[in-house]
């Protein structure tokens, strides 16, 4: 029985699903101006999706989800508009944890949490602490985050234990960095999808990204539904994941 959300959309079994998904959230300001709404209300749309996205995405047996919630760029638009987000984040963990809890989802956080304002530190936190023995599927939400950022930030940690003494420069390999990530146990994303028609990663898992899978469509975040993850996996599912090595076809014909 579905609990989370209203439809009960069937899952294809044939489908391989990533075990970790990115999914950058974009489009709710067109798809408010589309409808001639304010950009306000593209953003509760767009929050109402991600619950859609959440079950979705349990249901299908991704493990974990990290969402572009809040960019350490997003900071820039209009205090208006910050604030609305702010708010609309705010009661997404108040009115929606019931339901995440019925689905087994914990919530985490990644970004510059420790800079937000207290009120907001305190939901992320709280959110945390009550989420922490939910078992289904992580929610990762990339709040006040910047890839960019988060490499200062490993490079800041890792030079400080370079002083104390307590590692040396030679110790530094791509293992310690991902060690100094801000989640270093969430594995790094297996796709990472981005509807609105973009095309970039807008500093978004930029370390983690380096083998995904992108994919990208036209639809706008609050448009996009379980039909869209559905096509977004099918063709996930025919991708050949080399990591700069050859594909088991080729290698098998000795190439
Ligand atoms: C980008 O669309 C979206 C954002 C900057 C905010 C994403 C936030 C949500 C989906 C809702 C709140 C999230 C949580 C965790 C409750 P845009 O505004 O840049 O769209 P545009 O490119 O069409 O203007």
């Amino acid at each position: 029985m579905a609990i989370f959300g209203s439809k009960n959309n069937e899952i294809d079994s044939e489908i391989k699903v990533p075990v970790s998904l990115g999914v950058i959230m974009d489009g709710n300001g067109r798809w408010a101006k589309k409808r001639m709404l304010p950009r306000s209300a593209g953003h509760r749309a767009g929050a109402e999706n991600l619950k859609e996205l959440c079950r979705n995405c349990g249901n299908y047996g991704v493990k974990y989800l990290t969402v572009y919630a809040f960019s350490t760029e997003n900071w820039s638009r209009p205090k208006d508009e910050v604030d609305q987000l702010m708010k609309l984040f705010v009661e997404f963990f108040d009115r929606y944890d019931s339901e995440l809890e019925q689905e087994g989802i914990r919530v985490r956080f990644s970004g510059d949490i420790a800079s937000l304002p207290d009120e907001i530190r305190k939901v992320c936190e709280e959110g945390e602490r009550r989420s922490v023995n939910r078992k289904k599927m992580q929610l990762i939400v990339a709040f006040n985050y910047g890839g960019r950022r988060e490499l200062v930030n490993a490079v800041k940690n890792i030079s400080a234990k370079v002083k104390s003494g307590e590692l040396s420069v030679d110790d530094i390999d791509e293992n310690l960095i991902s060690q100094n990530m801000y989640l270093p146990d969430v594995p790094d994303p297996d796709l990472i999808i981005r509807p609105s028609g973009e095309k970039r990663l807008s500093n978004f898992l930029l370390w983690e990204s380096a083998y995904s899978e992108l994919w990208t469509s036209d639809c706008l975040w609050p448009d996009f539904g379980f039909e869209e993850l559905t096509n977004a996996f099918r063709d996930y599912s025919k991708r050949d994941r080399r990591y700069g090595g050859l594909s088991k076809e080729s290698n098998e014909k000795g190439k």
